[in-house]
């Protein structure tokens, strides 16, 4: 590229991130520990919101161990990576799902991101702000773990949804996570769903003790929007290769991301604000 277009694309790029537009509701689903079932969510509720006529892109942002595509059985010809590298566009990596529902799926066993010039940096931050306008809700399927890019993306996202189950392991991981997101990040409300419940427990029980010492220690507010009690039909369609809400709507675990579902639609509001990979980037700089 000519230095002067490249400076030129620079400048209009980043007064664009600076921006208030109307662009698209990042919602980041994390989890301390693995395994919570954050995958499974974020394919399910993306589902859900898309049937209510919303425009849903899911994000894999597991960029070494993509699931998202495995859960739906497909095979992706190009993934997040190609795109990075720059052999493709970004609209050539988007996977249309469902109507409404699209995916941008991520790499599989690739363990370093692409070295990549300034010049293709600008380009692609320029293709994603694109993409922002596109969509009301950004879903991001967080990798586990509190490494600084998950505690960045989760603290630069609208709303981030811990996943917890109850085991003690899980809830005292999603604490260090909330921890760290607030001390990095300075983001001090976090969405919460108690998963893979059984009988035996009270899974409001688990979000008031994780609330009160939020808020007692870091003054960090926990919403808790509802919990997904434990059901056979979540494995049986992983196994299966199709998301569980198509499958069995009327089980359990359908019935209970519909009710969290409705409840994230009925704060949604369309307004305009900064980007969301804007904001990223400034965390990035160094
Ligand atoms: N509500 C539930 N009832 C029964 N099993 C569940 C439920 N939620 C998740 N599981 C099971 O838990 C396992 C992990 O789910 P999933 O892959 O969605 O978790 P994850 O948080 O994305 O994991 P990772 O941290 O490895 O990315 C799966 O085998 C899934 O079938
Ligand atoms: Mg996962």
């Amino acid at each position: 590229m000519i230095v002067d277009q490249a400076e030129r694309l620079r400048s209009i790029v980043y007064e664009r991130m600076n921006q208030r537009r109307r662009v698209a509701r990042v919602i980041a689903i994390g989890s301390g520990k693995g395994g919570c079932g954050k995958t499974n969510i974020a394919l399910n509720l993306g589902l859900i919101l898309s049937k209510n006529n919303k425009k849903v892109l899911i994000c894999d942002a597991d960029l070494n161990l993509a699931n998202i595509d495995i859960l739906l059985g497909i095979a992706p010809k190009f993934r997040f990576l190609d795109f990075i590298r720059g052999e493709v566009g970004i609209e050539d990596v988007l996977i249309e799902i469902r109507e409404n529902l699209k995916l941008i799926p991520a790499n599989s066993g690739v363990i370093n991101f692409p070295k990549i010039s300034a010049e293709r940096l600008i380009q692609i931050i320029d293709e994603i702000l694109n993409l922002e306008e596109k969509f009301d809700f950004i879903l991001i399927d967080a990798p586990a773990g509190v490494s600084e890019e998950v505690i960045r993306l989760l603290g630069c996202s609208d709303d981030y949804i811990l996943v917890v189950t109850p085991e003690p392991t899980s809830i005292m991981d999603a604490y260090a996570v909330i921890k760290l997101v607030y001390y990095q990040t300075g983001k001090s409300n976090v969405k919460l769903i108690v998963n893979n419940v059984n009988d035996s427990i009270d899974p409001s029980d688990i979000a008031n003790r994780l609330s009160l010492v939020a808020n007692k220690f870091l003054g960090v507010k926990i919403n808790y929007i509802g919990s997904i009690p434990s059901d056979d039909v979540v494995p049986r369609s992983v196994m299966m290769q199709k998301p569980f809400v198509e499958l069995f709507p009327r089980s359990k675990a359908s019935i209970a991301l519909n009710k969290i579902a409705i409840g994230l639609l009925s704060i949604y509001e369309v307004k305009e604000q900064t980007s969301f990979f804007g904001r990223l980037m400034k965390l990035c700089e160094p």
